[in-house]
């Protein structure tokens, strides 16, 4: 099974921006952890990060017939972007949303999520561990 994990704006900042909610854990230790989770549960994980809107909507619109489910943190697009729901309703790929933090308890703006309107299932404030349990839902419920 091939899962691409896609990260939006300033998750690669993880370790140095606001700690106190994303935690001390940098982005190499997150893309260690994905790495870790794929040999562990024999899967083809592929890691994109982006700062930008449309090579976000880009590397989805590869996935096409290529890959069997996405991951993804939208990050500050989660709260705007029409264009990346766009995107993976086009593609019709099976696709978790994951937030470091619980965007819930936190200003209302977090509070909306438009990729997640396509997203079969959300997991919230658990943490870089979020990644790992969105990967293997989509392992249970996917995998071949
Ligand atoms: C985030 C939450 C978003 O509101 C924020 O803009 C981020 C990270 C999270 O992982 O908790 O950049 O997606």
């Amino acid at each position: 099974m091939k899962i691409l994990v896609i990260n939006g704006p300033n998750i690669n900042m993880l370790g140095i921006r606001e700690p106190d909610i994303y935690g001390q854990q940098t982005f190499a230790d997150l893309l260690a952890l994905i790495e870790d989770t794929a040999r562990e549960e024999n899967l083809e994980i592929q890691q994109f990060q982006s700062n930008h809107e449309g090579a976000i909507v880009d590397k989805i619109q590869e996935c096409y017939k290529k890959v069997d489910g996405i991951v993804i943190n939208p990050a500050a697009y989660t709260h705007t972007s029409v264009a990346i729901l766009d995107a993976l309703k086009a593609v019709g790929i099976p696709a978790v949303e994951v937030h470091i933090s619980n965007v819930d308890s936190r200003e209302a703006f977090r509070h909306i999520s438009y990729p997640g309107m396509y997203c079969e299932k959300t997991v919230k404030g658990q943490g870089l561990d979020g990644y790992r349990q969105a990967i293997v839902y989509l392992k249970e419920k996917y995998g071949k």
